[in-house]
């Protein structure tokens, strides 16, 4: 599915018609190729869609999202990111989807359900946080930024192909350091850079956690060293309506590392959002 000038939306599975979909937000810097193992695990009746964040994948870049959506171009933003996304949706044709993302795509997911909360049926958040960046983090974020501009290159962010995973796994599964590496390399300098800077301005959203009575999921890898387990405990117990699942022998990417838990949770997620009442 394309659409000039907004995120770039693949369907991984076609489900039935009148279905809520699963909407699938990736982590930094990868792209939409990372919900790959936890779709074939997921139920067949439903359409699944995982969008390449703006610059990432085959989405165009931040600044042309961004003037898509009568944003600055000049401003990287998360938000940014959020609304390209329920533009692409709703030029799709989606007006209601369980919406679900992993670290970076868990801040895309909140801002989604602060700006567009019609849009979401289900809220799943994956190795991810809702607070902002504190000053040393913000700091790291824009030496990174600009340092992959200045190299032109991404070799900066390398080092995620085994931080992102688990103690467990960076040792025992060279396959999906593999993985991740070619995921890494695929990405430009210029999206690493614009989403390190959208990042750093996000805003703290623990308190729209706390105001939304839909039902959510709150995943994380039980060696996450990222948005570790104290982080999603927290994530869980604002949400008034959470299940929390804690991966074990999982980092960062459970979605890669453990998809079958993952998928469980997901599908959870969905037949609880059939069940539930419109949030008002
Ligand atoms: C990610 O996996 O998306 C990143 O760790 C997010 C971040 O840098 O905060």
């Amino acid at each position: 599915m394309t659409t000039d000038g907004l995120p770039v939306l693949h369907t991984l599975r076609r489900g039935i018609p009148g279905t809520t979909p699963l909407v699938l937000l990736h982590a930094f810097p990868v792209d939409h190729r990372m919900w790959w193992d936890v779709t074939d695990l997921l139920p067949g009746d439903r359409t699944v869609l995982a969008p390449d964040l703006p610059g990432f994948g085959t989405s165009p870049s931040g600044p042309d999202v961004a003037e898509m959506v009568g944003a600055d171009r000049d401003v990287p933003s998360v938000d940014v990111m959020g609304d390209g996304v329920a533009a692409a949706l709703d030029q799709a044709g989606v007006t209601r989807a369980v919406v679900a993302g992993l670290s970076m795509g868990g801040y895309v997911a909140m801002s989604i359900l602060e700006r567009h909360p019609d849009l979401v049926a289900g809220l799943g958040l994956l190795d991810t946080k809702a607070t902002a960046d504190d000053d040393d983090a913000r700091a790291a974020r824009l030496e990174m930024a600009r340092t992959v501009l200045a190299d032109q290159r991404v070799d900066a962010v390398f080092g995620m192909r085994t931080s992102v995973l688990g103690a467990t796994n960076r040792i025992s599964r060279p396959d999906l350091v593999e993985r991740i590496e070619g995921w890494i390399g695929d990405q430009g300098p210029n999206a690493v850079a614009w989403a390190q800077r959208a990042m750093a301005t996000r805003p703290d959203r623990r308190d729209l956690l706390a105001a939304y009575t839909g039902p959510a999921l709150v995943v994380v890898g039980e060696e996450d060293e990222l948005s570790p387990v104290r982080v999603a405990r927290q994530m869980a117990y604002l949400l008034p309506d959470s299940d929390l699942i804690i991966v074990p022998r999982s980092g960062h990417m459970t979605s890669n590392e453990s998809p079958q838990p993952v998928a469980s949770g997901l599908s959870r997620l969905l037949r609880r959002a059939d069940a539930a009442p419109p949030v008002a």
